[in-house]
């Protein structure tokens, strides 16, 4: 098969095109823009067997010339601006890659007769719950987003069911809860914690820390991932690992893993329109025998090592971008 990833040189598209690659003869087409979020050193143990493209889901002309060139089977998109904080100080770039990117597409989706389209969406799009509400969204809810991003991969999310219904494109969604794992940019919580903490200043904490988030490790969503895009019948699907935890509590995690104490803390102000909790009902994946596993604390220490061996990584992400976003986002 040919299959289009786009957004491969970021976090989860670069673990994604490494599982595939372990396990499968396809032919993948990477589209990436390589914004400051993707870079080709996270794919270069693989870079000669696939086919790269640097460019931007938002060009018409190239997005066509590649469908043109290539018989697609399956476009899967992980193409995306996808920080929260960075929403906030800018949205307009957000509405341009996440909405009019995907739109662009799945109209060539249509017209070149691609056999299946896969978004890659978030458990963000339903937007959040109260703190101590047991309530874990299904994929039959109404979405609610509360922030830029959200209310982006929300849009598209809505445009994906509009080509299912109105052309009768086969599409998937995924939307999953929150990843971590080797290759996240360091503006990321987990990333920026372990940053800190290597080079012993205090893990940042907007407000009280008491929002939850549930943690899913990279490669186990991109396990999943692959099982839907190859098997599942057309539809939406949750995953989460339901390992929930408060961001205080997490910091604490990472703290013990790395050997220091929990003085190593720093409340700031918080998220404009933080979202309290995310939860999501995965009942519809297990009943397809998908069961996301990995535990926590094992998927950290693996996260931490990993960051360990790639130290410079961390380092090559401090650019003039990110002082900037640094400054804006946190007045340092
Ligand atoms: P990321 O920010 O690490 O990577 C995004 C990638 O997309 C980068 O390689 C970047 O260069 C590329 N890109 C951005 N704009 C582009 C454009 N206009 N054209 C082509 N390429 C472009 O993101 P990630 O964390 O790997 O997230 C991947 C997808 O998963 C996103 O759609 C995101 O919304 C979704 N998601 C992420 C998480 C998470 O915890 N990271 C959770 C749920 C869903
Ligand atoms: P993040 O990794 O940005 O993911 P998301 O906003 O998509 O959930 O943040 C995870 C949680 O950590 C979120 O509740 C915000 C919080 N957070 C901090 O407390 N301090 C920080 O410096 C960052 C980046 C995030």
């Amino acid at each position: 098969m040919n299959i289009l990833v786009t957004g491969a040189c970021g976090f989860i598209g670069s673990n994604f095109i490494r599982y595939e690659k372990e396990n499968y003869n396809d032919h993948f087409i990477i589209l990436d823009k390589l914004t400051y979020a993707g870079s080709i050193e996270n794919i270069k143990d693989i870079i000669d067997s696939i086919t790269f493209i640097k460019g931007d889901i938002c060009d018409e002309v190239l997005v066509e010339d590649i469908f043109k060139q290539y018989d697609l089977d399956i476009v899967i998109n992980f193409a995306a601006e996808t920080h929260v904080d960075r929403s906030i100080i800018d949205p307009d770039v957000f509405i341009r890659t996440n909405v009019y990117g995907t739109g662009c597409l799945l109209k060539n989706c249509v017209k070149y007769k691609v056999k299946r389209y896969h978004q890659i969406s978030t458990d963000e799009v339903y937007g959040d719950t109260a703190l101590d509400s047991g309530y874990r969204f299904k994929e039959s809810d109404p979405l609610c987003p509360n922030n830029p991003y959200s209310a982006t991969k929300a849009g598209a999310d809505m445009l994906v069911m509009s080509y299912h219904n109105t052309y009768g494109l086969d599409t998937v969604i995924t939307r999953s809860s929150n990843n971590y794992g080797p290759a996240q940019h360091i503006e990321k919580f987990i990333p920026q914690m372990i940053d800190r903490i290597n080079n012993d200043k205090d893990i940042l904490i907007y407000g009280e820390g008491n929002n939850k988030r549930d943690w899913l490790y990279v490669i186990d969503n991109c396990n999943i991932i692959d099982q839907i895009m190859r098997k599942a019948p057309c539809g939406i699907y949750n995953i989460a690992a339901g390992q929930e935890y408060t961001n205080l509590d997490l910091a604490y995690k990472v703290l013990d893993l790395m050997g220091k104490d929990h003085s190593y803390i720093r409340h700031i102000a918080d998220r404009k329109g933080h979202d309290l909790r995310y939860a999501l009902d995965i009942t519809k994946i297990n009943d397809l025998g998908l069961f996301p596993t990995g535990d926590i604390t094992e998927g950290l220490r693996k996260t931490i090592a990993w960051y360990k061996e790639n130290r410079s990584r961390l380092e090559d992400e401090k650019t003039d971008d990110y002082n900037e976003y640094l400054r804006k986002n946190y007045g340092e």
